[in-house]
């Protein structure tokens, strides 16, 4: 089972970004063959400024390095350390509906949030479809936002096929449902873009600012709460082991817990879950020579596998 994912070089990893992929994905590179990549191509139809990018970017290895990907196991590369991922995103275009992409609705949302409709916002599905083809993956694990587009890159394969013979395998979205939608400080879904996140690997005085942040209702200590209808509770149910989460959801309801102690709890166990990772991460920060070798690496053993597709897909338009 080939197994490949891509994250957008955006900006500081956060709890969002664990639980919606990066946990997933370090754990399947146990069970398949895994592809990881950085999606800087993606990231500049938002990103115009190289410096943010170019450190985005190492933040982003770096935080996966630090976090348990094995570059033995797991083929780690930047997107653009692979130019045959372009090339392919044209013979792609050139099957894709105008109308398939007018549907799409992370497109949808960026417009009606008011950024820009570039052109590369608009295709990015088609590039999205060409990272995943190019590996020919089975598996895609994605947060719930994602899922349209791996569902957009099967049509385009299935047009592909269709019209030029079979290059190309169907790959399937993998979504955990517990833990599909990551809620911010503010309750809405944890996003870079809404501002609201809580960084893995940010100073732990703002970590601990930003979970005192988080929104609840406004009962008393005293009163009897619903853990299900609470941000702090989510979060904690995503770090903590089951049965202090059973308990914690027993204090709720029981009355005469405060969100104050739920969210003390929440940084005691955000802080036992990342500390060796910061560690981790420390001694990478002093070797960016090693972590760019990796990557290097990463790229010639992707390209390996993606020239070959890109040959098959060659020959069958005709270019060859
Ligand atoms: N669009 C994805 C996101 O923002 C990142 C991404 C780009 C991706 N290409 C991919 C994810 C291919 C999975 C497979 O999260």
């Amino acid at each position: 089972m080939r197994v490949l994912s891509g994250i957008q070089p955006s900006g500081k990893l956060h709890l969002g970004n664990y639980f919606g992929m990066m946990k997933l994905a370090l754990e399947l590179q146990e069970q398949g063959e895994a592809y990881l990549f950085i999606a800087d191509y993606h990231a500049l139809t938002s990103v115009h400024d190289a410096d943010v990018l170019r450190e985005a970017t190492r933040d982003v290895a770096l935080d996966f390095l630090a976090c348990g990907l094995n570059p033995e196991k797991t083929v780690f590369y930047r997107q653009s350390d692979v130019p045959e991922i372009q090339e392919l995103t044209w013979l792609l275009s050139v099957v894709t509906p105008m109308a398939l992409l007018e549907r799409c609705h992370s497109y949808k949302d960026k417009i009606a949030r008011g950024i820009p409709a570039n052109h590369g916002l608009f295709a990015y599905p088609v590039l999205m479809a060409a990272d995943i083809l190019a590996v020919q993956a089975d598996v895609v694990p994605v947060g719930q936002d994602q899922k349209q587009h791996v569902e957009v890159t099967r049509d385009i394969a299935i047009k592909f096929n269709r019209r030029f013979g079979d290059v190309f395998k169907l790959p399937k979205p993998l979504i955990r449902r517990s833990v599909a939608v990551v809620p911010g400080v503010d309750g809405q879904k944890m996003s870079k873009s809404y501002n609201n996140t809580i960084e893995l690997f940010g100073p732990p005085s703002e970590t601990k600012k930003a979970i005192m942040r988080i929104v609840t209702d406004s009962k008393t200590v005293e009163d009897q709460k619903d853990p299900d209808q609470c941000n702090v509770f989510a979060l904690y149910k995503l770090l903590a082991a089951e049965t202090d989460v059973q308990s914690m959801a027993k204090r709720y309801r029981a009355g005469g817990l405060g969100y104050g102690e739920v969210k003390k709890a929440l940084w005691e166990r955000m802080q036992a879950h990342f500390e060796p990772f910061r560690e981790q991460r420390h001694s990478l920060v002093r070797d960016p020579e090693h972590v760019d070798t990796i990557l290097q690496q990463g790229a010639e053993r992707a390209r390996g596998e993606i020239r070959k597709t890109l040959r098959a897909a060659r020959k069958a338009v005709g270019l060859e």
